[in-house]
């Protein structure tokens, strides 16, 4: 199969990754150049990246070289989608920029494509407003390190066809992800239950009922999740967590929405979370916790 992956940050290049780890021809694009190369090294170096994966003895050396050689940057959207059997887009969290991405995604792809969006937040029927055939645009999200997570949502939009919904989760299932099927509802499922959790777990440390560090254990060992809300956070990143809230505000009214205090001040403080997967990051939570709430 000939994949398309549009936008090339941080949740593109792991798709890119998956896929051809699976043995599927890859075509990367992005408007930004410097994403494109630190997108490719990330792909070889990162902390989930295939040279880690040789290490862990997920992948053999040869898995790994050949997965690398799968994976083609293309200069323009034009000639990766040229002649793809999928195109995902992975671009920023922004209804128009999406919408005018996947009209041009569209205009440019083989009839036969399925398009998908990974979007987290926005909704699939809105963000095919401008597609000629919008029973073949269907969400795919892919959660954050898509290299090791399991699940895939596979959104149904107001018109998308229940063949494509059918082939989205085959190719799902293909590269080794379990698909679950949710309509289009903003926040989906995941995000709905994830970011209420992570709403509560914030009032929780602002009220000062318990530190980060306890409200995550507590989550863990009560639970039996495998990681606390502020650390799913800091791996997401601050910034899309906030990106995420403020969309679903905006599109439910729903004051539960509100982005905690804390998030916005950390995220307009420079801390977008954990430094190792958001360059350019102070710190996530646990760093900034403790300058603002001692433990
Ligand atoms: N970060 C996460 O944990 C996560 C998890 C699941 C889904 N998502 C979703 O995945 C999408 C991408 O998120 P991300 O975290 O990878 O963002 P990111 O900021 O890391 O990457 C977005 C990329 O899109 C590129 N881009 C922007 N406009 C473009 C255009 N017109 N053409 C080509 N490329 C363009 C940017 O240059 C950037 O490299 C969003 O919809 C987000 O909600 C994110």
């Amino acid at each position: 199969m000939k994949v398309a992956v549009v936008g090339f940050g941080m949740m593109g290049r792991q798709i890119a990754q998956v896929f051809a780890q699976h043995g599927h021809e890859v075509a990367v694009t992005d408007e930004s150049k410097q994403a494109l190369t630190t997108g490719i090294d990330e792909i070889s170096n990162g902390p989930f990246g295939i040279r880690s994966a040789i290490a862990k003895g997920k992948l053999t050396a040869e898995e790994g070289a050949r997965a690398l050689q799968l994976i083609k940057v293309a200069p323009t959207i034009e000639e990766a989608c040229l002649d793809s059997d999928l195109v995902i887009e992975a671009v920023f969290e922004n209804f128009l920029l999406k919408q005018k991405v996947l009209h041009m995604i569209d205009s440019i792809s083989p009839r036969t494509a399925l398009l998908g969006s990974n979007t987290s937040t926005l909704g699939i029927s809105k963000i095919a407003l401008g597609v000629d055939r919008k029973e073949r645009v269907v969400g795919m999200h892919f959660f954050n390190p898509a290299q090791v997570t399991k699940l895939v949502e596979i959104v149904k939009g107001e018109q998308t066809s229940q063949d494509s919904v059918e082939q989205a989760s085959r190719i799902v299932q293909m590269i080794g992800k379990t698909p679950i099927t949710v309509l289009d509802e903003p926040g989906f499922v995941a995000n709905r239950l994830g970011l209420t959790l992570y709403v509560e777990a914030s009032r929780l440390f602002e009220e000062g009922v318990a530190t980060i560090r306890d409200i995550d254990l507590a989550m863990k060992l009560g639970y039996g999740h495998s990681m606390g809300p502020f650390e799913v956070a800091d791996i997401v990143g601050l910034d899309t967590r906030l990106r995420n809230l403020e969309a679903l505000h905006q599109q439910t009214g729903d004051e539960k929405w509100i982005p905690p205090k804390t998030l916005r001040e950390m995220v307009n403080n420079g801390y977008l979370g954990d430094p190792s997967r958001r360059a350019g990051s102070k710190g996530g939570y646990y760093e900034y916790a403790k300058s603002i709430r001692p433990n």
